[in-house]
């Protein structure tokens, strides 16, 4: 698996220290709010957890699963709810967890979904940014890594639902999507 790495954009080590450094910030702005936490499967569940430990407060966690509708409805920024909160969002402050902003297309749905539910804040954590990609307006309010306009695994990320597990953020072997 490895070997189809091209280049390693993020160590195990970068990824740990920034996501102390979020869970520190966080933290800090949430003592006392009993934040309700949602990872946005699949792709945040390994920064979701690391995160999670880093935080020193209490919190409660959920997860929704959305998939984009297809290329034809790119521009309509609708999203499909795959699994839906477990949880009431009426008047909790909400910080969804995400591995990465791209088009800003899920992010900007889920946003909204949850101020139409009356949740009293909704803030974003994501490990990475593409600014790049963006077609919606949507800015995270922590932000862990910039990232350039590659195609980026691991951590989570996937590449056709494979190296989620790698520990580290790559960029993969031009090989690899080719040959598909
Ligand atoms: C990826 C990623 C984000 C989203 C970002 O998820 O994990 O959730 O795309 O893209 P956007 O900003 O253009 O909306 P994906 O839909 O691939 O599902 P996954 O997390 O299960 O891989
Ligand atoms: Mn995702
Ligand atoms: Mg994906």
């Amino acid at each position: 698996m490895q070997n189809d790495i091209q280049k390693i954009l993020l160590s195990k080590e970068e990824l740990a220290e920034k996501t102390t450094a979020l869970g520190k910030e966080i933290t800090a702005d949430y003592k006392g709010k009993n934040p309700l936490v949602v990872g946005i499967l699949k792709g945040s569940i390994l920064f979701m957890a690391d995160l999670l430990k880093e935080i020193d407060t209490h919190v409660e966690m959920d997860f929704m699963a959305v998939s984009s509708y297809g290329n034809e409805m790119v521009s309509s920024g609708e999203v499909k709810i795959l699994k839906d909160l477990d949880t009431n969002v009426v008047g909790r402050d909400i910080l969804i967890v995400e591995d990465i902003i791209d088009s800003g297309r899920t992010l900007a749905y889920l946003a909204d979904l949850f101020k139409y539910r009356q949740a009293k804040s909704v803030k974003i954590v994501t490990l990475l940014d593409k600014p790049e990609g963006r077609v919606v307006d949507i800015t995270a309010d922590y932000v862990g890594f910039n990232v350039p306009n590659e195609f980026v695994v691991g951590y989570g990320l996937d590449y056709a639902e494979r190296y989620r597990n790698l520990p580290y953020i790559g960029v993969l072997k031009p090989e690899i999507y080719e040959e598909k």
